[in-house]
């Protein structure tokens, strides 16, 4: 473990997916005052992170790093203090090499100069990218940092944006929070989105469900597998927003939202503040998911949760509607990598479905139902 501040996946906003670097001070007012007033911090959501593009270009005379005067007039210090009196954490973003990938000055030979000038700001969640690292050692690169925000004192999450190549599961642990496992997500279900500039690709959410195997033994509470921030509301179809923001619940990553809540429809906010899977995510156990079965483009993944229980979710990746029909007595769930089981034909359990948030039954019946194409359903099974 690394500072027990994520003991529990973190759960905030981010500039990235919608804003890139057009980022300013109103908009982060206008985000923490929507994150409280529409429930949202109620919901979990905490931290308002600001990504790349909130520095000026260049550090000043003695090496400090400059947040834009132009983006942030009042400055950083206050916009802290903004959102620390909303009762919200607030974090930024740099990168472990000689620039941001967005060009702005990053910290590589800066590593303690930069803790400190976080530790004075009073910030709460550092997120620290890769780019324009040629030439240097990723645990060690992640390593210097991790020591240096101690050294300055002010508890932070450190948020590793490493993207995978350099397996940051397997040295993460007690460097940082979370890591991410893969590229950048892209707001489709399964495409890979091919940049036109550079040689690299963006991914639909279920191409970063599967991105990595054998690693879900590696996450846990406070050293959690980041698959990257959320795109509900981006674009996708409710199913889809719905069926990510699910996966997202059953894999125990972090939920950070990224669309613009000035213009958040009803449908959105229902998903990203849904507490039934919420607390899927949350759960404290903090077991990451894994696929149970997948024929014909249905697939099954399941969770165990700290109360003994599990949940367990239908996805149609297919194009067209499917029929479910499981015959639970004939079933028997067993997760490998952390020795649990469960056996149907010795265990009943109620069943709930959690995204209409009712009874639906109980195992011993066979689940018959239609699930439309990228939709899913997901339910909580109780032992009875
Ligand atoms: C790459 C990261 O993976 C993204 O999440 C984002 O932080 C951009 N860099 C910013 O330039």
């Amino acid at each position: 473990k690394y500072n027990d501040l994520a003991l529990t996946p973190p759960m905030g906003w981010n500039s990235w997916n919608t804003f890139e670097t057009n980022i300013d001070e109103n908009l982060v007012k206008e985000t923490a005052d929507i994150m409280v007033a529409s429930g949202m911090a109620a919901a979990g959501y905490t931290y308002i992170v600001l990504d790349d593009g909130w520095m000026a270009k260049e550090r000043d005379a003695k090496g400090n790093l400059v947040p834009d005067p132009i983006k942030f007039p009042s400055g950083m210090k206050s916009l802290v203090e903004y959102i620390h009196a909303k009762g919200l954490k607030f974090g930024l973003y740099n990168c472990a090499g000689t620039h941001t990938c967005a060009g702005y000055p990053g910290t590589r030979g800066y590593e303690y100069q930069d803790a400190r000038f976080y530790a004075d700001l009073n910030i709460d969640f550092l997120k620290y990218d890769w780019c324009n690292t040629e030439g240097i050692n990723a645990k060690e690169a992640y390593t210097t940092m991790s020591n240096a925000l101690q050294t300055a004192g002010k508890p932070i999450v450190f948020s590793l944006c490493e993207w995978g190549d350099n397996q940051p599961w397997d040295w993460g642990k007690p460097v940082g929070n979370l890591w991410r496992i893969s590229g950048d997500i892209y707001p489709c279900f399964d495409c890979e989105f091919k940049h036109e500039q550079g040689n690299w690709s963006s991914w639909g959410f279920m191409k970063i469900i599967e991105m990595r195997k054998n690693i879900r033994k590696f996450s846990g509470p406070d050293h959690w597998n980041d698959f990257d921030m959320l795109e509900v509301g981006n674009g996708m179809t409710n199913n889809e927003d719905k069926a990510h923001f699910t996966m997202w619940s059953m894999m125990s990553s972090p939920l950070i939202a990224g669309n613009d809540f000035r213009k958040m429809s009803k449908e959105t906010l229902a998903i990203l503040s849904n507490k039934e899977l919420i607390a899927v995510n949350q759960d404290k156990l903090g077991i990451q998911g894994f696929k149970y079965s997948a024929k014909d483009g249905l697939e099954i993944w399941v969770k165990p949760l700290s109360d003994g229980n599990w949940v367990i979710t239908f996805l149609n990746r297919s194009d067209v509607t499917k029929k479910i029909y499981f015959d639970w007595i004939k079933e028997v769930i067993r997760d490998v990598d952390f020795n649990l089981e469960t056996n149907f034909s010795t265990t009943n359990y109620k069943i709930i479905d959690l995204w209409k948030n009712k009874e639906v039954g109980n195992t011993k019946k066979i689940f018959i139902s239609d699930l439309s194409s990228h939709d899913v359903i997901t339910l909580k099974l109780n032992k009875i």
